[in-house]
């Protein structure tokens, strides 16, 4: 019977990262190569996916992957343990960024949000479990987002995948501890990625405005990829079950246990603020 709060050293061999050519997947990558791991970036841009490993050096490969698509999620964690003998990580972090009012947004932005966002990590979740659960061992890190651990307005379907990647990964993490699988989740604020310049189906709100200076209003500073990057595999090491990045990460998912009323009180500033700044966006371009 595994000890499920046993202090492991962490030395992973061989590990996956979906969503590893771009942001904080790649730079996870580089902070797993550094342990000693070999590490697949699988994206859904194979030809990202590969420049990246070329330049991540030579315990670096690449994999062309929908996340969505479980049958190729399955395929590939078996390859990987056919060509490498083991799954030491898996990190499901491939994901996409849905925002707008929920009044602007339909049923392309829910069904997106769920494929990729949601789907995607179960995928990964589900393959990964079963050679872990044969190995008695392995650690999986789901990718969420500090939207899922607080309410995000003007971004629901992102927060609610957010928030059930989370309820995912805690109550994995339970069931899993006594089998040697670990499970962990990363919860970072914004972070400075291509994600932030590449919202799907951006609705009339986002049109005229940059999202990076309307996440300035909510985070002044962006985190970087590779300070998300070294917590994450630090929370790997330490296995943390919650690994939230950033002040504003750390300040309002702590405000919501502790001070419930001024934390929700500032998320309704901000909702109020969304809507404002969506109001004020689409009457600008009825002008031109
Ligand atoms: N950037 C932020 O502010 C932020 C904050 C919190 C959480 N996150 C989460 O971090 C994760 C990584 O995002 P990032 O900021 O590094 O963005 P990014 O755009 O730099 O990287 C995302 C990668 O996922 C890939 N991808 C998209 N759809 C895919 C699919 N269906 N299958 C496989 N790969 C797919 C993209 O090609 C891209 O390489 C996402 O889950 C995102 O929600 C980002």
């Amino acid at each position: 019977m595994h000890k499920p709060f046993e202090r492991e050293p962490f030395e992973p061999k061989v590990s996956i990262v979906t969503g590893g050519a771009s942001g904080i997947g790649r730079a996870i990558a580089v902070e797993l190569i550094a342990r000693g791991s070999h590490v697949v970036l699988a994206d859904i841009d194979g030809e990202a996916a590969v420049r990246a490993a070329a330049e991540l050096g030579s315990l670096a490969s690449a994999a062309t992957l929908d996340v969505a698509d479980a049958a190729a999620v399955t395929a590939l964690v078996r390859q990987v343990v056919a060509d490498h003998g083991r799954l030491d990580v898996m990190v499901n972090n491939a994901g996409v960024a849905i925002g707008g009012l929920l009044e602007e947004l339909d049923e392309r932005h829910w069904t997106k949000a769920l494929d990729v966002n949601l789907r995607g990590v179960i995928n990964g979740v589900t393959a990964a479990y079963e050679v872990m659960r044969a190995q008695g061992s392995g650690h999986i890190l789901n990718t969420a987002s500090l939207a899922g651990l607080i309410p995000a307005p003007a971004m629901l379907p992102y927060t609610t995948t957010k928030h059930a990647v989370v309820g995912l990964s805690t109550a994995l993490r339970a069931e899993a501890a006594g089998l040697g699988v670990r499970v962990s989740v990363l919860c970072p604020g914004f972070v400075d990625t291509p994600l932030l310049d590449d919202i799907y189906e951006a609705p009339a709100s986002f049109g005229g405005s940059s999202v990076r200076s309307r996440v300035r209003l909510l985070q002044p500073r962006f985190l970087t990829a590779e300070l998300t990057a070294k917590r994450a595999v630090d929370g790997l090491a330490a296995n943390k079950a919650v690994i939230p990045v950033g002040a504003m990460a750390h300040l309002t998912w702590r405000g919501l246990r502790y001070a419930p009323g001024p934390t929700r009180a500032i998320i309704q500033a901000q909702a109020s603020g969304a809507r404002r700044l969506a109001q004020r966006s689409v009457a600008k371009q009825r002008t031109h």
